[in-house]
């Protein structure tokens, strides 16, 4: 299969991370600049001459028109569309709005839809994707740091239901995916900061040199280093291609990379999806609970919590109940929302535990018992009206 690779220019200010998956492998492209070369680079990989390109107001204000001019320089015939900003706008209302509206522009099944922005663009674009015209190529431009070490790479689609985050979807691969670092320049640090959450993740599954340099570089890093991002987003993009590259459907390994998730959405779905909570921030907070779970069974020390804890805190993100939003939490509601996670097998609930940092395994044998101390320690055995 073709790479994305045929432009003659230098490319050592570009790293490209390939993720093997035999006929379905990609590359991710690493780099700045690439958002102005997404046309010629997408043209050399597709056959088709029209595109799509799905994006939210934010984005589409900053990024819209270079991704238009440069698809149109490269012979493409495209047209974009815009979904509102945040996590509200995954639900099946918009996409099927999408799909309505894309459909009406007469595509083909070479029209490739480009999901130019956050993860939340790009899990919408690329469900649309996958199911329009029983699978239309699909291209991620991800604009903000979580979408670039994560949600970008690795073939995740879909949107959230009533009854939680994520739980309509498929697995469809993009063609390409361009991790444009200049775009990251213009995040806010609170989006920074929580893309962050999904470096360290990294780092704490099975690779403690990284959160040793994380440790190091971190908040030069969400302060907006241009190099340190591109060395974080490229490492992390290496870890994914990985991980994936192991287990694209997430039969046993992929899903080390829920490290946090399991806490981490139980808490998102009970701020609301209203942008108080974003994910990021809970997945921060959610591994920082992993953690002090892993030490509570004795599987890792409380020292290793500790510093887990105090990088995230020194970096910014939540390390303490009283740093969610101030609403009423309840360890019980809690607890019945990790019961409808993806991941529940024959009722029980899978957590991502730790013998220490790097050293991150799946484990369904958590005791209820464990789980309510944990989550009574950290909420108030009565639920806790945070404060900020
Ligand atoms: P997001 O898409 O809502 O983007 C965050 C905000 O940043 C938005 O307001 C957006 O308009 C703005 N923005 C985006 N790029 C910008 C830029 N370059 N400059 C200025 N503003 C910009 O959120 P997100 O954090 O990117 O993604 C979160 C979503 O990703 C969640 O729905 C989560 O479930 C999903 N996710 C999916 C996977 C996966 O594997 N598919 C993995 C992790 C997370
Ligand atoms: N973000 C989790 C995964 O891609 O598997």
């Amino acid at each position: 299969m073709n790479t994305a690779d045929p432009d003659p220019r230098p490319t050592q200010d570009r790293e490209t991370v390939r993720v093997e998956l035999g006929a379905r492998s990609y590359d991710v492209l690493v780099g700045a600049g690439l958002v102005e070369q997404a046309g010629r680079l997408m043209a050399s990989l597709l056959r088709g001459r029209s595109a799509v390109v799905v994006s939210d107001g934010v984005v589409a204000g900053l990024y819209l028109d270079a991704t238009l001019r440069s698809l149109r320089e490269a012979g493409f015939a495209c047209s974009a569309l815009t979904v509102e900003v945040g996590e509200r706008s995954k639900d099946l209302e918009t996409l099927g709005g999408m799909l309505e509206d894309i459909l009406g522009r007469g595509i083909e099944r070479t029209t490739a839809l480009v999901a130019l922005g956050g993860g939340v663009v790009g899990d919408l674009t690329g469900f649309a994707a996958s199911i329009l015209l029983r699978g239309v190529p699909f291209v991620q431009i991800p604009t903000t740091l979580l979408a670039q070490v994560d949600s970008g790479v690795g073939g995740k689609t879909g949107v959230n239901s009533a009854h939680g985050k994520n739980l309509i979807g498929t697995f469809y691969q993009p063609r390409l995916v361009l991790a444009d670092v200049a775009t990251l320049g213009s995040l806010p640090l609170r989006e920074r900061l929580a893309g962050y959450a999904e470096v360290v993740k990294y780092g704490l599954i099975d690779d403690p040199e990284f959160f040793a340099w994380l440790e190091r570089n971190g908040a030069a890093l969400v302060d907006g280093d241009r190099d340190l991002l591109r060395t974080a987003v490229a490492h992390s993009c290496r870890a994914k291609a990985r991980i994936v590259a192991a287990d694209e459907r997430e039969s046993g390994s992929r899903a080390l990379l829920n490290l946090g998730h399991t806490f981490a959405h139980a808490l998102e779905a009970e701020a609301g999806y209203d942008g108080s909570l974003l994910h990021g921030e809970a997945v921060a907070y959610g591994i920082v609970l992993a953690y002090r779970l892993s030490a509570a069974l004795g599987l890792c020390s409380a020292d290793d919590a500790a510093r887990v804890a105090a990088h995230f805190r020194e970096v910014g993100l939540p390390s303490e109940a009283n740093a969610l939003p101030p609403i009423h939490w309840n360890t019980s509601a809690l607890i019945e929302r990790m019961k409808h996670d993806k991941k529940v097998q024959d009722g029980r609930i899978t957590f991502v535990l730790t013998r220490g940092v790097g050293q991150a395994f799946l484990s369904q044998d958590v005791p209820h018992e464990a789980l309510r101390t944990l989550l009574d320690r950290a909420f108030g055995e009565r639920g806790l009206s945070a404060s900020r």
